[in-house]
């Protein structure tokens, strides 16, 4: 069985003190179900680079996973402005989501980047969390299937099949990320199972059922159940309703089936 994982991206939000209250809530929301919650799911918050560091301390002895939003793929350098895998890896970092549609877009980064990333992770024994969508554009012209599936290809280039079921997928569909237009759980769900498919083609069945695809663009508490009950959709990558304790908690503890 895989397990769902329920993960907050904060993106660019909240400083030191916000963080820390935003932890203290969900810990105590979360804490005390985590023996029940840890049977079929996981928890993964993913702050700023900067907040690591305090949020690894809120988050002393606690199950919820510590992810990174983005990070370079060189060890160390003259990289300004960047940050390694071994430096996430110090403070407890176990999670790092790559490729998410904003690097993608606002920051240009090219499938090839994020492959190299993908590689690195893999290396550092980071779980990769590699995020693919399509476009409002590309959706609207009947492409959507083939830009994930082309993204998919690239990003997973040169992963092994001892490593592929160590790699979370993510389709976010750029047009429901921040929108409020959640892509409606059969369309996630005919997605999902053709990224499956294509882990299937290339590796095997062992491995296309063990790798776990998330599904991201305005997941709230009301529609997180509809959408993680869907056999191929494994958990929710969450932006803005990760923001606020009762929400984030809320769509921890979703309903499953
Ligand atoms: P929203 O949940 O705010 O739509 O953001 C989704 C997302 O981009 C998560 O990575």
């Amino acid at each position: 069985m895989r397990k769902k994982l329920l993960a907050g991206n904060w993106k660019m939000n909240l400083v030191p003190t916000e963080a820390r209250a935003l932890i203290a809530a969900l810990r105590a929301e979360i804490d005390r179900d985590s023996a029940t919650l840890a049977k079929d799911r996981e928890v993964m918050v993913a702050p700023p680079a900067i907040l690591i560091p305090s949020v690894a301390q809120a988050l002393a002895g606690s199950s919820i996973f510590l992810g990174a939003q983005n990070m370079h793929f060189e060890d160390k350098g003259a990289f300004t402005g960047e940050v390694s895998p071994p430096m996430l890896k110090s403070y407890g970092v176990t999670h790092v989501i790559l490729g998410h549609s904003e690097r993608r877009h606002v920051f240009n980064e090219s499938d090839e980047l994020i492959n190299k990333k993908v590689l690195a992770a893999l290396k550092h024994r980071l779980v990769p969390i590699l995020c693919v969508g399509e476009t409002q554009e590309e959706h609207d012209g009947g492409r959507a299937l083939e830009v994930v599936l082309r993204q998919l290809e690239r990003g997973l280039e040169g992963v092994s099949s001892e490593a592929v079921a160590g790699v979370i997928l993510a389709y976010e569909p750029v047009w429901a990320i921040g929108t409020g237009r959640t892509a409606t759980p059969e369309q996630a769900e005919s997605i999902h199972g053709a990224l499956r498919g294509v882990i299937l083609e290339r590796y095997d069945r062992a491995h296309a059922d063990q790798v776990r695809i998330l599904y991201g663009g305005s997941v709230t508490a009301d529609n997180v159940d509809s959408l993680i009950s869907k056999p191929d959709i494994d958990g929710a990558l969450v932006g803005g309703a990760s923001l606020k304790a009762d929400s984030f908690a809320r769509i921890v503890k979703a309903r499953t089936h």
